[in-house]
């Protein structure tokens, strides 16, 4: 059986330049010992992710000049679909710093802005996708928004997406998240500094956080998952339904960035084949440790998730 389609949508991508070096000094020069450039940005986390889980990703970002291009060359080249918005301005690049402390300094570019007819070809590209060629697909939109977007591209996505009967998963932060979550999308991933920005107030324990699940369900949000790094994460799987906790087992860790983004590409997976539950979660836990001894964000070995499954530790709460 084909595997199914994951749309993951990116208003922001980026080319991830990963420079490793001793150590940082501010307001020196630094000298890098390795520079890598990986296409990147949250979506193309997920898609690769989804991809090693033998999905069938499509990944619909705005891309603009030489940068744009060599992001497209990247994904299409790991067996991603690749649907471009071209855009007048050039893709953006994001500097991720690994000293030998393993300490890693990340310098986000704000993304160039997209102009109106550029926001409307991407929104158009999706409605299109989804009527005709992404049958059965489930829609993910992840990360921050490019300058001039605001956070209605988000809700206007969530709206196209439900009226062609797709479901959305949504990880972003701040006003796109607060907009997105009163959206109804299916499902909200965040991790607990987002929540904790969403919901005004500090998420200290696990009680804490599981009802911060559940206030995000009440907003009209299917199910809600938040993630807690190495203490795994807290899923609500739907409203009056049980409250999951589970914990990965301790990996020797290369970097944790694009986690979060992994664990979505496995929720992603369960939701299009209708894997629920346990099963679901020990899936979408298993991929966020894999990410963590990945070569890069997202691209986990599905051998190494295998592994991982049956050692995952799984609750079930009592609020
Ligand atoms: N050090 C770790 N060891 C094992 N698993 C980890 C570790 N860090 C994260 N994970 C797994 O990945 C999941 C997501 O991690 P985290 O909470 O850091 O997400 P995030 O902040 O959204 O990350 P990102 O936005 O960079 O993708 C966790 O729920 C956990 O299962
Ligand atoms: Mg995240």
């Amino acid at each position: 059986m084909p595997g199914p389609t994951i749309v993951c949508v990116s208003a922001n991508p980026a080319m991830d330049r990963r420079l490793r070096m001793a150590s940082l000094a501010v307001g020196e020069i630094n000298r890098a010992q390795r520079a890598q450039g990986l296409a990147g940005g949250k979506a193309a986390h997920v898609a690769t992710a989804a991809r090693a889980l033998e999905a069938k990703p499509v990944w619909v970002g705005f891309l603009g000049g030489a940068i744009g291009q060599e992001c497209a060359r990247q994904m299409e080249s790991l067996g991603i679909q690749v649907v471009a918005i071209p855009t007048r301005s050039g893709t953006r690049v994001n500097l991720e710093i690994i000293d030998a402390a393993g300490r890693v300094t990340e310098i986000l570019e704000p993304g160039a802005e997209p102009s109106a007819q550029e926001r409307n070809e991407f929104l158009q590209a999706c409605v299109r996708g989804l009527r005709d060629e992404w049958k059965c697909a489930v829609l993910v939109i992840s990360g921050s928004l490019p300058a001039g977007l605001g956070s209605d591209f988000y809700v206007a996505l969530i709206q196209a997406a439900r009226a062609a009967g797709a479901r959305v998963l949504v990880d972003t932060s701040g006003e796109a998240l607060r907009a997105s979550s009163n959206a109804r999308p299916y499902f909200v991933k965040i991790n607990r500094a987002e929540a904790e920005v969403l919901l005004g107030r500090a998420l200290t324990t696990i009680e804490e956080v599981a009802r911060a699940a559940a206030e995000i369900v009440e907003r009209g949000v299917r199910s809600a998952a938040i993630t807690l790094g190495r203490d795994g994460l807290v899923w609500l799987e739907r409203k009056g339904g049980p409250v999951w906790k589970a914990k990965p087992p301790h990996v020797n860790v290369v970097s944790a960035v694009g986690s979060g983004d992994a664990t979505l590409g496995g929720f992603a997976y369960s939701a299009a084949q209708g894997i629920v539950g346990e099963e679901a979660l020990r899936l979408a836990v298993a991929c966020g440790a894999a990410n963590c001894v990945a070569s890069a964000p997202g691209r986990i070995e599905l051998a190494t998730v295998r592994a991982l499954l049956p050692q995952i530790e799984i609750e079930r709460l009592t609020l």
